[in-house]
């Protein structure tokens, strides 16, 4: 059964005297409960767009989203509010989407509240010593600044932050991007491991396809607001049928195929 259902989804913003930009261009998709869907294609063609349309952070021009055959295009705000603790995004920079004011106790502990408003005392140290511990932070940087920490442990922190909700569904949205290659294979198997852990479901975003391949089980290629190939991820590594995935694969650095 399909746990995410896109139907027809368009999301056009519009431009002063001219044609509309079609970030969003007509993407059907399904995504089954439990699995890591890879969406990959350039900058510029629409993916960041589709997870905050998916996120209901921008409201589609056309077409609907459906989360465990619950139709969220329909919802208002407040059902939407509540719902979006269900689904949790993480970012490229998490220098940028966590508060520098902030220690770790505190992201976390708000994040916590969220869904437990009176989380407090020792339930509280708890709470966030399982999730420092699930993304394998020691409890001792737990009153450390995010500036004090290095890009890897940053995304950890955003990581621990986007779980303590407990979220059904996770959109990540490029976030190995700026990390070093060998981190991020770290925080690669970090995501694989919770999604298997946890129940999760996941989109993971990428434009490069050699890191989407590593993590998802089915890869949707993205080009210029559409889908244009959606398949397993060995099988559509190996037989691409569209010119534009062919030209993605061609375009993976060699170096990494010694990895
Ligand atoms: N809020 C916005 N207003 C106008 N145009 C936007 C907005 N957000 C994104 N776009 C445009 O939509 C297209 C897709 O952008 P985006 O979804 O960020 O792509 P990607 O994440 O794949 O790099 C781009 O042409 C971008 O300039
Ligand atoms: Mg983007």
């Amino acid at each position: 059964m399909s746990y995410l259902q896109l139907i027809d989804l368009k999301t056009h913003f519009p431009v002063k005297n001219s044609e509309p930009i079609k970030a969003v261009d007509g993407v059907s998709l399904e995504i089954v409960k439990g699995e890591i869907l890879g969406l990959v294609g350039e900058s510029g063609c629409g993916k960041s767009t589709l997870s905050r349309t998916v996120m209901q952070l921008i409201a589609p021009t056309g077409g609907r989203v459906i989360l465990n055959g619950e139709e969220l295009t329909s919802l208002n705000d407040d059902e939407v509010r509540r719902r979006r603790l269900d689904f949790q995004m993480i970012f490229q920079d998490p220098y940028a989407s966590l508060n520098p004011r902030m220690t770790v106790f505190s992201t976390l502990a708000e994040a916590l509240r969220t869904r437990q408003p009176h989380l407090k005392d020792g339930k509280l140290n708890q709470a966030i010593a399982e999730l420092m511990e699930r993304v394998g932070l020691d409890w001792r940087y737990i009153r450390n600044y995010p500036h004090e920490f290095s890009g890897g442990q940053r995304q950890r922190i955003a990581i621990a932050r986007a779980l303590a909700p407990q979220p059904k569904l996770i959109i990540a949205d490029e976030p190995v991007s700026a990390l070093d290659v060998s981190i991020q294979s770290q925080i690669l198997n970090l995501l694989k491991g919770l999604v298997a852990d946890l129940d999760l479901t996941m989109i993971f975003i990428s434009h490069d396809l050699s890191v989407v391949r590593y993590i998802a089980d089915r890869i949707a290629v993205m080009h210029f607001g559409k889908i244009v190939e959606l398949g397993e991820s060995e099988q559509l590594m190996e037989n691409p049928s569209h010119d534009y995935t062919k030209e993605l694969l061609a375009a993976i650095p060699r170096i990494r195929d010694r990895t």
